[in-house]
């Protein structure tokens, strides 16, 4: 899996402030992913248990056939820990149309998960639950598409236990090899937005919000907005 480090979201978030739109910015690290990450503040005990948020599958036609973009919501895969468990939504539109999957992805796999039926505009659930009963080795991703009910959980036994350390919402560029994914180029999803989006866990305190983009050869190409319940990205 390739996942980068934290980024510094001061840096990026005033970066962007101050280069609406695609100016050039050549001294800008490369960055395949945009969005909200939650980090427990070093000194805190407490563990993040629990991460939901609701987005709406994207009306992605009159893009480029074979483009795609992944929405996840997750726990750590940022930051020191080494595991992960996040669930997503990849929009990719097909010469039959726009194709939505749901997939999941932790720390040693990745794949898609049947039984829910979703067209554009459906409100769909994520939740990603990680009991520390369970001594963090336990994932539980559920999925719903509140406009058909339709909905489905997966539970996973996690070879290496999550560190509860961070959570998040972002849209990816999926480039990660090992994966059956084709490689492609990456969608305009116009604007995302995850609302309702809620952690839960023991003795969270502080939470560091970093705001992340995607950056391609020195360019931004989006810019998020969050506040207490919702992460918006847009495509610029
Ligand atoms: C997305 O990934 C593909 C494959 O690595 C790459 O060609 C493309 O430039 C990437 N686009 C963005 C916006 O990151
Ligand atoms: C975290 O746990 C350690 C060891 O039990 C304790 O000394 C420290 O005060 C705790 N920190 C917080 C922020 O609760
Ligand atoms: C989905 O569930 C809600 C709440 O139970 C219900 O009001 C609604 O009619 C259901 N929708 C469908 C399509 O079954
Ligand atoms: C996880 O491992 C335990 C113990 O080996 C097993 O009982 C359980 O069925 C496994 N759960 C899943 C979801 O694979
Ligand atoms: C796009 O959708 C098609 C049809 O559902 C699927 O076969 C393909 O794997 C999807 N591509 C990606 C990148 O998810």
């Amino acid at each position: 899996m390739r996942f980068i480090p934290v980024l510094i979201s001061s840096f990026f978030a005033s970066a962007v402030l101050a280069a609406p739109g695609r100016e050039r910015r050549d001294t800008l690290p490369d960055s395949f992913w945009a969005g909200n990450i939650l980090t427990l503040d070093s000194k805190s005990n407490g563990t993040i248990q629990y991460v939901t948020s609701t987005i709406h599958a994207p009306d992605i036609t009159g893009q480029t056939v074979g483009s795609y973009a992944v929405a996840f919501v997750g726990i750590d895969g940022a930051g020191s820990c080494s595991s992960a468990l996040r669930l997503g939504l990849v929009f990719n539109l097909t010469t039959e149309g726009p194709s939505y999957t749901v997939i999941y992805q932790h720390d040693i796999a990745m794949g898609p998960i049947d039984g829910v039926h979703i067209a554009t505009g459906d409100p769909i659930e994520f939740t990603v639950n990680a009991p520390i009963g369970a001594n963090m080795k336990l994932g539980i991703v559920t999925v719903k598409n509140l406009n058909n009910n339709q909905s489905a959980t997966q539970k996973f036994n996690l070879t290496e236990r999550l560190c509860g350390k961070t959570a998040e919402w972002v849209v990816e560029n999926l480039t990660d090899d090992s994966t059956s994914l084709a490689v492609n180029s990456m969608l305009n999803f116009g604007t995302l937005t995850f609302a309702n989006a809620e952690i839960g866990g023991n003795d969270l305190g502080q939470l560091d919000s970093n705001i992340v983009n995607i950056i391609e050869n020195g360019l931004v190409l989006t810019s998020v907005s969050a506040d207490s319940d919702s992460v918006s990205v847009m495509w610029l």
